[in-house]
């Protein structure tokens, strides 16, 4: 009998089989790091990454930018957040639509995110599948101002400098709407495909929805309606105990996540690219992925849950506070809510991880000069 994870198994082969004819969409399955290749540049005048059916930042590009700032801003309370968004939408066109930009800067792959918290949900008399309330982990530092949050804006690009830019001219957009910035973050990552090396030396992003179907099926919200082209982004900055971690030996390090670290295969065996046999036991009747091992704790077939796209960055705001700002897209809050329960019930990763800032947004669907950000969406007010 064929089982569903055979026919992943055939999918992965002949994804590796046909590497030139899916570059960008193998490039999740890479865990090697790729040589960099020059974002798109979109000609003068063309929509390029920020206009479509939906926004640009989760699968578009499919290769991750190297660079990112995440802001989340708090609306007034009695503050419209139709004319806010209206008025953001513009301003993502203005800085992503054309070869040079207002900056001065040449746009490049240059993407701007934008999601809704709770609040503007609820003024829209909207509801998202499952909600975007966030219950409390462990290991969590909150403060009010890092917690929740009305507006999500990510703004991802290879040039460092076109993301500060473009987070300036964006936050200066919406404080003349009255909306105050609440936290932000700058992240990298390395240039390269699919899977590259985060803070602690492992290649992170190895297992994520890849194929086109997968990511329809798991990431974005299903049609017709006002949430179809949206998605569920849960976004967390994870400080790392970068030095407790690496003070393990290397080989307590892979069995504290599950993979090894040169080139990410499972420790059940098999090459960087196969998934982790989670049954697959040692001469001695032990799990050659550990109980405690973050990749077997994070697997969707041990939570339950569907699988999410992580399109994380690294960050270092300094020795003390350097980790994840971990983003994720899911069609539901509870993939990422189950998972994290799970890793909160033993993770020997979680051991060295703490939540600082943390909120879940519903990504709007994608908009245009003609259709603005969250028209459709916030229709629903009265
Ligand atoms: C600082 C925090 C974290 C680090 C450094 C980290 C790192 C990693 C690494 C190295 C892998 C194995 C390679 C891969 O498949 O990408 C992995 C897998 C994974 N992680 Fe994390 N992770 C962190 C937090 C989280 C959190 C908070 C979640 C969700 C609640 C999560 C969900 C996953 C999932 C779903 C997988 C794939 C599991 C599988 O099916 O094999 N991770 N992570």
């Amino acid at each position: 009998m064929t089982t569903q994870s055979d026919n992943r198994s055939v999918v992965r082969r002949s994804l590796l089989g046909a590497v030139p004819a899916l570059a960008a969409l193998s490039a999740c399955r890479s865990s090697r790091p790729t040589p960099a290749s020059p974002g798109p540049h979109p000609a003068e005048g063309q929509p390029g990454l920020a206009a479509g059916a939906r926004q640009a930042g989760v699968d578009r590009p499919a290769q991750p930018q190297t660079h990112t700032l995440a802001s989340v801003y708090g609306l007034p309370p009695d503050a419209d957040p139709a004319p806010v968004l209206a008025r953001l939408g513009s301003v993502v066109l203005e800085l992503t639509g054309k070869a040079r930009t207002a900056l001065g800067t040449e746009a490049g792959d240059l993407t701007v995110t934008v999601g809704v918290g709770p609040r503007p949900v609820a003024l829209a008399r909207r509801s998202v599948p499952g909600g975007l309330d966030l219950p409390a982990f462990a290991r969590e530092e909150r403060t009010a101002r890092a917690w929740g949050g009305d507006l999500l804006v990510q703004a991802c690009a290879s040039d460092p400098v076109a993301t500060v830019l473009a987070d300036a001219r964006l936050a200066a957009a919406l404080e003349a709407e009255g909306a105050s910035r609440r936290w932000s973050q700058a992240g990298f990552r390395p240039p390269g495909g699919g899977a590259v090396r985060n803070l602690l030396g492992f290649p992170d992003g190895i297992e994520n929805p890849c194929t086109p179907a997968e990511v329809e099926q798991e990431v974005w919200l299903p049609g017709p309606g006002p949430l179809a082209g949206g998605t569920v982004a849960v976004v967390r900055r994870l400080r790392i105990d970068v030095s407790g971690f690496l003070a393990q030996s290397d080989a307590r390090q892979e069995e504290a996540i599950g993979r090894r670290k040169a080139d990410g295969a499972p420790l059940s065996g098999g090459g960087p690219l196969d998934r982790l046999d989670l049954s697959a036991k040692s001469a001695r009747g032990r799990y050659l992925v550990p109980v405690m091992a973050h990749a077997r704790r994070a697997n969707p077939n041990a939570t339950g849950s569907g699988r999410m796209l992580r399109r994380g960055y690294s960050y270092h705001n300094g020795p003390e506070d350097q980790g994840l700002l971990f983003v994720s897209f899911q069609r539901r809050l509870r993939t990422f809510t189950a998972t994290q329960r799970r890793l909160d019930d033993g993770d020997d990763l979680m051991r060295f991880v703490t939540a600082t800032a943390s909120g879940a947004f519903l990504v709007l669907p994608g908009f245009d000069a003609k259709r603005p950000l969250g028209a459709g969406f916030m229709a629903g007010q009265s």
